[in-house]
């Protein structure tokens, strides 16, 4: 029998929940126009909640727009999402920021923060929008940068931090509402091996430890490796899958 109260039990419940599940998913640029552009060509995909997947392919091969519709900043032309049960298709604009801003992280390449603040005010900013109490958010923010390892650097602005570091505070900041998901758009690419590993041990730790489901757009196929499972993008379509390392086996 099943016990919820058992955490080895809960943690297969959660393996066999779907956290994203795509059916169908086209996506045109300049829709309605002589130039309308299909750049998705009818995706399927799965994730588990708890997974670690990752999405590789040539530049060009519609990763991004794939995780811009996964995480809700872009709509599909064409097809079917449900996230965590819920038909985003079906939700309006406002419906859509209130989910995005509570379910789900991003990480970016560039890491987009906000160069004129603090770390610490950075990591602060998607409670504010979650209408978190300034104390709250403060306590919250000091101790995901603690996680992170930024805790000395907290009052430094991103100009004054190395990309490494901007990336850690990044993650910081994708998990200061406690997201289910991360979604990842190449977050080592402008990062050394070393401090890309580091960076890949981070995201293996909220995996295992905090059960976050995670979605990483890598061209590092060692780092993809790593993952439960690689699929591969190929001009818009998904042209393969297996099953990668799972968890990172070195020291
Ligand atoms: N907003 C947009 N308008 C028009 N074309 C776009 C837009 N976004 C992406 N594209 C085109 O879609 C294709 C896939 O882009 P992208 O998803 O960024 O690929 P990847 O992340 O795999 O490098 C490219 O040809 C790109 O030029
Ligand atoms: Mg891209």
């Amino acid at each position: 029998m099943v016990d919820l109260a058992d955490p080895a039990d809960r943690v297969v419940c959660n393996m066999e929940k779907t956290m994203i599940q795509l059916k169908g998913i086209r996506k045109s640029f300049y829709e309605g126009t002589a130039n309308e552009l299909e750049i998705l060509h009818g995706l399927d995909l799965t994730v588990r909640q708890g997974e670690f997947v990752s999405i590789v392919g040539a530049s060009g091969s519609g990763k991004t727009t794939l995780m811009n519709i996964i995480g809700l900043l872009d709509r599909p032309s064409q097809g079917n999402y449900l996230l965590d049960g819920v038909d985003v298709c079906a939700a309006k604009d406002q419906e859509l920021s209130h989910i995005r801003n509570r379910k789900i992280g991003f990480v970016f390449q560039t890491y987009n923060l906000i160069s004129r603040t603090s770390a610490l005010k950075n990591v602060e900013l998607p409670m504010l929008y979650a209408g978190i109490s300034r104390a709250q958010r403060r306590e919250r923010a000091k101790e995901l940068l603690d996680m992170v390892e930024m805790t000395e650097r907290m009052q430094h602005k991103p100009d004054e931090l190395s990309g490494g570091q901007k990336q850690r505070v990044a993650i910081a900041r994708a998990m200061a509402n406690d997201p289910a998901i991360l979604l990842a758009d190449e977050p080592t690419g402008a990062l050394d091996s070393v401090t890309g590993r580091k960076i890949m041990d981070l995201f293996h730790k909220l995996n295992r430890e905090q059960g976050k489901t995670i979605v990483l757009i890598t061209h590092a196929t060692e780092l993809a490796a790593e993952t439960d499972r690689i699929i591969t993008i190929k001009d818009g379509n998904i042209t393969g899958e297996k099953a990668g390392g799972g968890i990172y086996a070195g020291v």
